[in-house]
């Protein structure tokens, strides 16, 4: 396995494996990489003869209050685990490589960035989109890998490769969970004993919220109330936001129906989480 900062280095690897014939999958994260990383990466050396790993901590996705600063990083750690999950480039770039001094082309997008996530994080996307796009032509793979842990930002992806007509097929890979239903996540290391138990409440409420879903609610109001109250019974969360939404136009829905979305993003003490379920009704 190789690491490189360089984004000639990456074309260069590239254009090689291409001349071989090989197909290139591409594995975007920003470090820190944990088991629901690893299962991307696993997925991705299942499906393509040569995986990328890009690993960098995109700072204009970050909001100027936001945590860019303490963003976890172990570039040991994460070569070690990319090593394991068997990639064979880790594309680890300084910011100074991606964004020019004088950079200023942004990719924006309407509506399906606006909602859910994009009400407190207004600019989140819009950096999330410019990263994706740029590692998009770097890397130029078939196939690109994305979690459903962060289902608007797979949504996005989708709708950004759709309107672009970007020649990438998107995988969304499904949520990897701590023993006690936890979803990993590289914020959860800035977590406390006591917030570590209290993070619990994001799990739970979504699980109550697939069994009412299961057992055949349909009613927003009524799903999103129980799941709210259940966060809302523990003292260290706050509730950003609880939303039943379509998860391909990411619009709030007023009862289940087609592909469903519950999305919800608490506060536990400073530290703000995401978790979600998706079903098919
Ligand atoms: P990051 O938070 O590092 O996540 C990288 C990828 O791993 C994302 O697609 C995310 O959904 C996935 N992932 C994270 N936790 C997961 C879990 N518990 N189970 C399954 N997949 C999980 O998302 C980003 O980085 C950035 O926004 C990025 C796309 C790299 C652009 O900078």
């Amino acid at each position: 396995m190789e690491i490189t900062g360089a984004i000639e280095e990456v074309r260069k690897q590239v254009k090689e494996w291409r001349r071989q014939g090989l197909s290139v999958g591409l594995v975007p994260t920003m470090g820190y990489l944990h088991e629901g990383h690893k299962s991307l990466i696993e997925r991705a050396v299942a499906e393509n003869d040569r995986v990328v790993v890009s690993d960098f901590v995109n700072p204009i996705q970050f909001g100027i209050n936001e945590d860019l600063a303490t963003y976890p990083r172990d570039i040991e750690a994460d070569k070690r685990l990319c090593e394991q999950a068997g990639a064979d480039l880790i594309f680890h770039p300084e910011a100074a490589e991606m964004y020019a001094p004088d950079f200023s082309t942004y990719v924006e997008m309407q509506k399906v960035s606006e909602g859910l996530c994009g009400k407190t994080r207004p600019t989140h996307f819009r950096g999330v989109c410019t990263v994706v796009c740029k590692l998009f032509h770097i890397v130029m793979p078939d196939r690109a890998y994305f979690g459903q842990k962060d289902a608007q930002q797979l949504a996005v992806i989708r709708r950004m490769v759709r309107d672009l007509d970007l020649d990438i097929q998107i995988v969304g890979c499904p949520i990897i969970r701590e023993e006690d239903g936890l979803a990993k996540s590289s914020r959860n290391t800035y977590l406390s004993r006591e917030e570590r138990k209290a993070a619990l409440v994001l799990s739970r409420a979504v699980f109550l919220g697939e069994d009412l879903m299961k057992k055949g609610e349909r009613d927003a109001d009524t799903i999103l109330a129980a799941m709210r109250s259940l966060i809302e019974q523990e003292p260290l969360a706050k509730i950003d936001y609880v939303e039943m939404v379509d998860a391909d136009s990411i619009e709030p829905l007023a009862r289940a129906r087609g592909r469903v979305l519950t999305a919800m993003a608490v506060y536990i003490g400073t530290t703000r989480l995401i978790d979600n379920f998706i079903m098919e009704v």
